[in-house]
């Protein structure tokens, strides 16, 4: 299964790349910051019917709302194309992200750098990898040594679960703070021990199943912002190297 997860992923990117810099027909999702463009919609078809014709019984949650509900116990969770912003901007920081679920647990993840034409890929108790490299995440035990990165959610002039006071206390705590805007490609620099930890207030389960299992397989800590083991439909996120995570939770205490 693993390998048809990267291949359509890869097929996917190559529709994205294809689209990157091109003239773009944009919708507006819930706000003028939240974007679909005709190349997320054409991502996720193919990656759809993929599945679909390959795995007819699967349930798909898709972001664009190509899924379908089936009885089934696998779920594959699509993200299409995290960081549409970036996309549609000309940043080439972008992802196809694909998980998939059996009973609810995460048994693979497949996240691909577009651009970069990078494969980070999990099968839950095998690893982590990058192509054919093992990931491992960083040892640093320190908050002060830390490079950490964020995002923020569409309505985040709402200032939801107090993100902007998490952003300055972190901010000036750690040795640096980056957003990059692809959620996705935000666990696998964890996952790779670029970042040393990675937080958000409300991401959707499309922007994190493959990734939470790609940095748990590389050795990782994803909970939520109490510290509890969290599934793919609880919106706040931490993932760590596992060694800076109290620190982190203590900021957060802070933070409320
Ligand atoms: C977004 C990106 C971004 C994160 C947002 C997500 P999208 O996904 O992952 O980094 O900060 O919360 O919604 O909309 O580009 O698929
Ligand atoms: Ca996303
Ligand atoms: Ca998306």
């Amino acid at each position: 299964m693993i390998n048809d997860i990267i291949e359509i992923s890869k097929q996917a990117g190559l529709v994205i790349r294809e689209g990157f810099g091109k003239t773009l027909q944009i919708d507006y999702k819930t706000n003028e910051s939240n974007l679909v463009t005709q190349i997320d919609k054409a991502s996720e078809k193919l990656i759809t019917e993929f599945i679909t014709k390959k795995y007819p019984g699967h349930s798909i949650l898709a972001e664009e709302g190509g899924g379908t509900k089936r009885d089934s116990e696998y779920l594959w969770v699509v993200d299409p194309l995290d960081g549409t912003t970036n996309f549609a901007h000309g940043l080439p920081i972008f992802s196809v992200s694909i998980g998939v679920q059996k009973n609810d647990t995460t048994i693979a993840g497949v996240v691909y750098d577009v651009m970069r034409n990078i494969v980070y890929s999990a099968e839950k108790g095998s690893g982590a990898f990058s192509g054919s490299q093992k990931l491992n995440v960083t040892d640093r035990t320190k908050l002060e040594h830390s490079l950490l990165v964020t995002g923020f959610p569409y309505n985040v002039a709402e200032n939801p679960e107090n993100a902007f006071e998490r952003f300055e206390q972190l901010t000036k705590k750690a040795r640096g703070i980056r957003r990059l805007g692809s959620a996705a490609i935000d666990f696998c620099y964890v996952a790779a021990g670029v970042f040393d930890g990675f937080w958000e207030v409300h991401l959707h389960p499309w922007d994190l199943c493959a990734g939470k299992l790609i940095v748990e397989e590389a050795g990782g800590l994803v909970t939520d912002f109490e510290g509890n083991q969290m599934d793919i439909y609880s919106k706040k996120i931490l993932a760590t190297n596992g060694k800076i995570h109290d620190q982190i939770l203590n900021v957060f205490e802070q933070s409320k």
